[in-house]
This record gives C-alpha cells, structure tokens and sequence, in this order.
C-alpha cells in the first residue's frame, strides 16, 4: 500500500528578535499584558526586503539536505502562505525559480493557520494516488511587513512573527499499518460564514474602481482586522472536534498520541485544549514562546524543533491540529 512519509524537516527564522517590550517603543502595550493573555515572549521580523520566499527558500534547503535528496528529484512544490511575495503570481513559483527546481508544478495555498495541513493533505492525494513521489510541503510568512504597527493595530500585531518551516514528504510501501513510519489521515474544514471575523478588508474584489485606494489606506482597511473573542471561542471549540475525527477515523485515543504539535496562536487556546483531554504538558510541543504565531510556518516549525531537541523520534504517533482564519480548522495524525 503506498502511503506519504514526512522524510524530513527544516526551518528557518531571520535573525533579528523583538521582545515583547520592544514593541512598547510603537505601541501602548506591555510585557505582562502580551505574556499573560498569550504565552508570547518575542518574535522574529524581517528586516525591509526580505520575503516569504527568501524564508520558503531557508527552510527549503534544510529540509531537503536532511532529506538527503537532491533538489531535482522534488516532483512538486506545495507553499502555505497569508503572507505572498506578490499579489499575483503564487510565492510558490518564486519560490520555485529561487530553488531553481524549473518545470514542476507550484502550488499556493490560501489557508492562513491551517495552510500547512491543507498542504500536507494535497500532496497526500498526489502520492497516495501514485502521481508523484516527493514533493516539498512548506508554510512559510512575512507578517511584520503586513502589520499595523501603531497602538489601534496592537491587538493583531503583537501575535505575530515571521518565519518558514518545510517537511519532504514522500511515498513510502506500507506493510504493518500499526507500526511503519506514514501520514494516517488528514481532515480539513472550513467556514466561510466566518471570513470577515480575522481579514484584510482592502485588495482584490472590493467594492472599489481600484484594488487599492488612498482611502483604503487613510482608513486602515489595509491592514489585518480580528475579532479576537470570536477566534477564541471557535479555535476551543473546532480543535478539539477535529482532533476528535482524526482521532475516532483511525481508531486511536487521546492516550495512543506521542506528541501533539498544535498550531501556536495563543498558548491559552492549547492549555484549554490540554485540560479537555488530559494531556500530560510533555506531550505538546511548544514553540510560541520564542516565535510568537507565525501561521502556516507553525506547525513545521515546531516538528522541526521537536527533531532537533530529541523530542519527536522514529516511532513516535504524532497528532496535529490548526485552528484560523477562514475560519478553517483542520488535523492530521501520522507516525514518525
Ligand atoms: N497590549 C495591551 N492591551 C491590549 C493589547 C495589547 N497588545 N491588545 C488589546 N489590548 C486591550 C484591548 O484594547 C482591550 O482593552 P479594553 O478592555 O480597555 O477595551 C483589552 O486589552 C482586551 O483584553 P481582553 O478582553 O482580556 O483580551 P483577551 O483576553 O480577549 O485577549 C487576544 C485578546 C489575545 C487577542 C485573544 O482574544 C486571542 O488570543 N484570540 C485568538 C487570536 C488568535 O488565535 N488568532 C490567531 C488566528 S491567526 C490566523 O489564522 C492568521
């Protein structure tokens, strides 16, 4: 039975680190105020003129030197992103040209905080059916460019970082279901009713003679918009019901999962998720302290980590789950 395998990880953060209190230098906030209501100690930014793709390109490049594969052998490159080099086209294919990978094909997508298993699950399809063997599955963002960085956009901009996160998935025989390395399952969902409730108002479509207008920009439509509560409340509540699905569609229990490596939004949302279920703190991996929320990067990121600290060995059953805008949630179950 051919199934896909995460053959590898690798991430990548740019150098420079805001703490908490560097952002009081911009904004009314606090240290306290942004540690206690979200477990965030700092993030990463860019500095001006590096892009989504530059990072994709980082995380890329470790990924497939762990993988131990040369770049050519990639039959197809998947980029999770909010955050595009451009509005058109994909960051996929600027991805592609920087990796000088030509010719296969590059796909974006659009899932915000679940694009990374969205991604997983579109090249699942692709080698479950046999169509191809590797392909590159990368979440990668460029938030600080898109931020309000003044005290009315606070409550958005202090959540997030940039930074990039890439597995390698492959195609692998399955023999032994219960024990051999594979991606079980994904599940993905979404509701559009929700889409206003964390967006960009301005861009492409609006009801504007242009795309963009002075008035979009005076009026700060451009610029992310949230409604924090009513995140928190569905993100507590569609997680779990998809860790649950994930969970019930390949007959396992809270307690058979080595380590859950959840989306990282707020360290609150996790907590709530842990109490539900009973899961023992070293079972999750955190890594929002240090990175703050950096969307479709998350969750690679943080496999990335796990490896590297010794955390997420062969063998192990790892579970996923994201939470985000859209809204879309989604999980994924797969042994390492
Ligand atoms: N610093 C200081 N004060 C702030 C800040 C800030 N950065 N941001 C907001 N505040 C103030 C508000 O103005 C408000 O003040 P007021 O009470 O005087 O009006 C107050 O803090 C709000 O405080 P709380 O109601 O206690 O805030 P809450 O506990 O709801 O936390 C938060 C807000 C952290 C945003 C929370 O709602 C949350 O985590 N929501 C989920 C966010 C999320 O998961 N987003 C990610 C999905 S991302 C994706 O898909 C791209």
């Amino acid at each position: 039975m051919i199934r896909s395998k995460i053959l590898s990880t690798g991430m990548y953060v740019p150098p420079k680190i805001l703490k908490n209190a560097d952002l009081s230098a911009f904004m009314d906030t606090s240290d306290e105020w942004i540690k206690q209501r979200t477990g965030i100690e700092q993030r990463h930014w860019v500095e001006v003129g590096t892009t989504t793709s530059d990072l994709a390109l980082e995380a890329s490049l470790a990924a497939i030197s762990n993988a131990g594969i040369k770049k050519e052998e990639l039959d197809m490159i998947i980029l999770a992103t909010l955050s595009p080099d451009h509005e058109f086209p994909g960051t996929a294919c600027f991805l592609q040209k920087k990796l000088q990978v030509p010719l296969i094909p590059a796909l974006d997508v659009r899932q915000q905080c679940t694009g990374f298993i969205y991604g997983l699950s579109i090249a699942d399809q692709f080698i479950r059916t046999g169509t191809y063997k590797k392909i590159l599955v990368v979440g990668a963002e460029v938030h600080s460019a898109g931020l309000e960085k003044s005290t009315s956009g606070r409550e958005v901009t202090v959540l997030f970082g940039d930074g990039a996160g890439a597995v390698v998935l492959g195609a692998t025989e399955v023999t032994e279901l219960k024990s051999d390395s594979y991606l079980y399952s994904t599940h993905l969902h979404a509701d559009g009713t929700y889409a206003e409730e964390l967006w960009t108002p301005s861009g492409t479509g609006m009801k504007e003679k242009d795309r963009m207008t002075i008035k979009q920009i005076e009026n700060g439509a451009i610029w992310p918009k949230m409604n924090g509560k009513a995140v928190f409340v569905h993100a507590v509540k569609r997680m779990p019901e998809v860790l649950i699905e994930a969970l019930e569609k390949n007959e396992l229990k809270i307690e058979d999962i080595d380590l859950f490596v959840f989306h990282q939004a707020n360290l609150r949302i996790i907590d709530m998720i842990a109490k539900q279920f009973n899961i023992p703190e070293e079972k999750i991996f955190n890594t929002i302290q240090k990175y703050a929320n950096t969307t479709a990067a998350t969750i690679p990121i943080g496999l990335d980590e796990a490896v590297r600290a010794g955390k997420l060995k062969k063998g192990m059953l790892v579970a996923s789950a994201a939470f985000g805008s859209g809204f879309t949630w989604a999980s994924a179950i797969y042994r390492w």
